[in-house]
């Protein structure tokens, strides 16, 4: 479990995260999801320690993140995986030695065990026959493939992934979501993932924290994302005039007022009125 505790992060007099809290739990993925510019990544970032908040704390299973010495903080980091936005693969690096730097960087295993734990992770991620390529001879998704096992090949606890999809196409999209989805689990790591993938919001998210301009303008279930009343967060998530109409009929179906039949009629009958009539009638 991740607690954020009251984070507030300035660059140069502007605040950018204002007053931040938010309990993440194992063994889910935790979204952080916003506008472009609504601080998701410098709240991850202030999360893992790459950025120093300006007040509030970072809790790792109970432990204060943010208060600890040096090696403290490196025993936290070795527990900690991250997939960057646009994936941050080295390209003069072969994916092997891409996925093995972690290792040789963090433990003193042999060359030979470090090989198969990489091995290992690759297979897990579905990418086989490619230890040997680089990163420019990769596809997008390929690329986020490699630097998610690159992410847990360490075993980590705790899993952020920053845009995973980002560039990536709706399916190729799902697939690293659903990957991401199900190492969480199998592993039970905390993950936090930031997004503005709104396939990922409503297939993965079991918590969700929505920020707007640097603060927590809601957080809920997917579920309960279809019934917000917030409207910052609906004109988000809901951003055309089919999603919102969509969201009202699911609203009136599980309120019971109207059936499905009527529901499908009246957007039949909406769409018959916006269709633009044939030339001459
Ligand atoms: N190192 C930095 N120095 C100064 N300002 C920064 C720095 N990093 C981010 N910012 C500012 O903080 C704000 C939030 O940026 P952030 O990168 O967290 O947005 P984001 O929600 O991740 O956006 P995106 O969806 O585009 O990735 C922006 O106004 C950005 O200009
Ligand atoms: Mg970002």
């Amino acid at each position: 479990m991740i607690e954020v505790k009251n984070i507030k992060k300035t660059f140069n007099d502007k605040t950018v995260i204002q007053d931040v809290s938010a309990v993440m739990k194992a063994g889910q993925c935790n979204l952080i999801i916003g506008t472009s510019g609504s601080g998701k990544t410098v709240l991850m970032k202030c999360m893992v320690g790459l950025f120093e908040p300006d007040s509030g704390d970072v809790l790792y299973s109970g432990h204060n993140f943010t208060t600890m010495n040096v090696e403290e903080k490196t025993e936290i980091r070795k527990e900690i995986g991250m997939l960057f936005q646009g994936s941050a693969l080295f390209d003069s690096q072969t994916v092997e030695e891409n996925v093995m730097f972690p290792l040789s960087m963090f433990t003193k295993d042999s060359y030979k065990k470090k090989l198969d734990r990489v091995n290992q992770v690759l297979h897990r991620v579905n990418i086989v026959d490619a230890n040997k390529k680089f990163p420019s001879e990769l596809s997008g998704g390929m690329k986020k493939r490699v630097a998610l096992a690159r992410a847990i090949v360490l075993n980590p606890k705790y899993l952020f992934c920053d845009e995973p999809n980002s560039g990536l196409d709706p399916q190729t999209a799902l697939l690293i979501d659903k990957l991401i989805q199900e190492i969480t689990v199998e592993y039970n790591i905390t993950t936090v993932v930031n997004t503005h993938d709104m396939n990922s919001v409503m297939e993965t998210g079991n918590y969700i924290l929505y920020m707007y301009q640097g603060n927590k303008e809601w957080e809920g279930t997917n579920r309960e994302i279809i019934f917000s009343k917030n409207q910052r967060l609906n004109d988000f998530i809901f951003a055309s005039e089919f999603l919102r109409d969509a969201k009202d009929m699911r609203m009136l179906e599980e309120s019971g007022k109207i059936s499905n039949e009527r529901n499908m009629d009246a957007l039949l009958d909406k769409d018959a009125a916006t269709l633009v009539p044939p030339p001459g009638e």
